[in-house]
């Protein structure tokens, strides 16, 4: 498998994730515009892989609005003459339960995932249309956005909404020959370093250690690195007849998300009035009751902190 010749957009990827991503994408030999909002960062990124002997240009801007989005597109091609593969990576969190969550908090998260990942993906696919690329979209969704999680309101929303978009890009891509899937990941970052859970493998991987078999293999939880192989596959030419696919990987698991469809039909003639539904929607619940939420089993004792 090869990216040689292909040019990459990744959002957010001066550290964590994005840049794991990114440098994946420029070890398999595709040209990577890397983004972030702190200059030094993006500019040590780009030296990362520049130094590894890859092609990359940073444009220090937030995602969000049009004009980065445009900014982006501009970029890979006046850098590298094309675009073919877009990872919309950037992410920030802003974590409160429902009730104390303020208007910021809510249209912060949505401005720079959800907006963010509509517009750069929106104007990716409007080049590589126009050129007739058949190109690749990599969404980042959560576990939290396909299950939920306590205090992430604005995050769950944003991470489903986007698997959300995935399925209907799909569709509306499939005759252009671009592809649109959503990865899933999980990983030690700064995003989950502060999560109390995870303070034993994020101590192993600060200390370069390989993280605890019950971390990377029960949890699906490793670091960022883990991950990046999916995104460079799902960009590559062997993956053209995947699409409209949530794909998860974390440490030593791959997984197939499932996109909601319903469980159980019930039909009643005449339709379901209040009464009907008293009747019935109680056993039928009990059931087909769907979980919500992640369950994580209990560390093992040398692992808690
Ligand atoms: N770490 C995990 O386990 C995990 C799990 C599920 C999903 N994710 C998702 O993966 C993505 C990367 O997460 P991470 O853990 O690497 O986080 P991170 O905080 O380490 O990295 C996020 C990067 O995005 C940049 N960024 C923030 N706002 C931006 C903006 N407006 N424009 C451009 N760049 C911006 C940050 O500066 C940072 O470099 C996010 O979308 C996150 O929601 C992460």
């Amino acid at each position: 498998m090869s990216l040689e010749g292909k040019v990459a957009i990744v959002t957010g990827s001066g550290r964590g994730l994005g840049l794991a991503y990114a440098q994946e994408l420029a070890r398999q030999g595709a040209a990577v515009i890397v983004n972030d909002v702190d200059e030094a960062t993006a500019a040590e990124a780009v030296a990362s892989i520049t130094s590894a002997g890859g092609k990359a240009t940073a444009v220090v801007a937030p995602v969000g609005s049009t004009e980065t989005a445009q900014r982006l597109v501009q970029a890979a091609v006046e850098s590298y003459s094309r675009l073919d593969i877009v990872v919309t990576n950037a992410g920030v969190l802003r974590d409160k339960v429902l009730w104390k969550m303020s208007d910021d908090d809510f249209d912060t998260v949505v401005n720079v995932h959800l907006r963010g990942t509509f517009t750069c993906v929106r104007e990716a696919v409007g080049y590589m249309r126009e050129h007739e690329i058949a190109g690749r979209v990599i969404a980042i969704g959560s576990p939290a956005g396909q299950r939920g999680n306590f205090g992430q309101t604005n995050y769950s929303g944003v991470k489903a909404a986007i698997v959300g978009m995935v399925r209907t890009w799909s569709m509306e891509l499939r005759k252009a020959g671009i592809t649109a899937n959503a990865v899933i990941p999980v990983a030690a970052t700064a995003m989950t370093a502060t999560i109390p859970y995870f303070a034993a493998a994020v101590e192993a991987e600060q200390a370069g250690q390989t993280l605890p078999a019950f971390f990377r293999h029960d949890l699906g939880f490793g670091t960022a690195d883990d991950v990046a192989g999916l995104v460079a596959f799902l960009a590559s030419d062997a993956a053209a007849g995947i699409t409209g696919q949530a794909i998860g990987v974390g440490g030593d698991r791959l997984q197939i998300w499932a996109h909601p469809e319903p469980v159980f039909n019930a039909y009643h003639e005449g339709g379901w009035s209040v009464e009907a539904l008293e009747d019935a929607l109680p056993d039928i619940i009990a059931a087909h009751r769907q979980s919500v939420g992640e369950s994580f089993p209990p560390l093992p004792d040398e692992l808690q902190r």
